[in-house]
């Protein structure tokens, strides 16, 4: 078979990422340079200093990528990179780094969708998964459900239509005063907790979600009674948002078979996707509704230039190109 070895760029938040990845699905190296200690300190990703970082970063980022996997810049086939969704000042340092490269070495560039980078983390996690499958996306900027026809063939068949799973968790950590980023830390304290508390659950006739109401009601609880417990709190968060999830994945099932697709297969991504309690209970459904249960290692649900090579591989593979006219798109869409 032939080798195709493909370098991954990512930009589009607060994670300076290079990768290379050979064949789509083999990580010769994943270097991440996140900037989360950064930001900590102003509870949030700041756009301006995000996008400086990237610049002083990618370089460093990208010889240590080479470095890692033990390849020069004469081995690249392919240079893939993210040009949307996300920051636009972030992105456009990604993407201007990727046409560069592209245009120097005389090689094909593919821009990839952010999102379509975390459904394709999955690749390199299962090496036998392939589509068709239903995504469940949940990141700190989208929140999903997507029919994956085949590699490069999506349909978005419910999205969120105010805040992203993620974004909740963030400003519910915040304000009772966890810090960012706050999923993994809403996720340690809800461990210690009892979901005792009762919480609104937003469902619509189509499968899209909505989490802000989930979101106000928690802070309300927490501004009304500072005292309130915490761990419980949280660990009630956390078990509404999943039960959410879950029920609109088994009905996004129920939809697929009413439209005679057979879909037994659920692909978890997006950094949501690393939460235990989430986990834990999409594990129970895989058990009850006799589902196959696919999710990314933990390194790989978060930000990462290795699911966007993998994603490139794909696309590559399918005939796109981009050319040096590519520019960043901060609300690109999947379809
Ligand atoms: O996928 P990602 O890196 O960002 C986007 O592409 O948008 O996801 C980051 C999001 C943040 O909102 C972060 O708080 C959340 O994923 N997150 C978690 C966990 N780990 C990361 N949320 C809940 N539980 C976790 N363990």
């Amino acid at each position: 078979m032939e080798e195709t070895i493909v370098m991954g760029i990512e930009s589009s938040c607060d994670e300076t990422s290079v990768s290379i990845v050979k064949n789509g699905r083999e990580v010769l190296s994943n270097v991440i340079n996140t900037q989360i200690d950064i930001h900590e300190k102003f509870g949030g990703v700041v756009p301006e200093i995000a996008s400086r970082n990237h610049v002083e970063n990618i370089s460093i980022v990208m010889k240590e990528a080479l470095k890692q996997a033990n390849v020069t810049l004469k081995d690249i086939d392919v240079i893939a990179c993210t040009y949307g969704p996300g920051l636009v000042g972030a992105l456009l340092v990604g993407v201007s780094y990727a046409k560069a490269l592209s245009y120097s070495l005389n090689v094909p560039l593919v821009a990839v969708n952010h999102i379509e980078g975390h459904i394709a983390s999955n690749y390199i996690t299962h090496k036998d998964l392939e589509p068709p499958f239903l995504c469940v996306m949940m990141s700190g900027g989208n929140t999903q459900l997507v029919y994956v026809k085949d590699y490069t063939d999506f349909e978005v068949i419910g999205k969120t239509r105010d805040d992203a799973v993620g974004e909740a968790f963030d400003k519910v950590a915040r304000v009772i005063g966890l810090g960012y980023p706050g999923g993994p830390k809403v996720d340690k304290l809800a461990q210690e907790g009892t979901p005792n508390i009762n919480l609104p659950q937003t469902y619509f006739d189509d499968l899209d979600f909505s989490f802000s109401g989930l979101k106000t009601a928690v802070i309300n609880l927490h501004h009304k009674d500072p005292n309130i417990n915490k761990a419980d709190l949280a660990a009630s968060f956390e078990k509404t948002v999943s039960e959410v999830i879950i029920n609109n994945t088994k009905r996004a099932v129920e939809e697929l078979k009413n439209r005679n697709i057979n879909c037994n297969k659920i692909v978890l991504a997006g950094g949501v996707s690393s939460n235990t309690y989430i986990r834990k209970e999409f594990d129970e459904l895989s058990k009850e509704k006799d589902l196959q249960i696919y999710y990314p290692e933990l390194k790989l649900c978060t930000d990462n230039a290795a699911m966007i090579a993998a994603a490139g591989y794909y696309e590559y593979l399918n005939g796109s190109r981009a050319d040096m006219s590519l520019n960043a798109i901060p609300n690109l869409k999947l379809q």
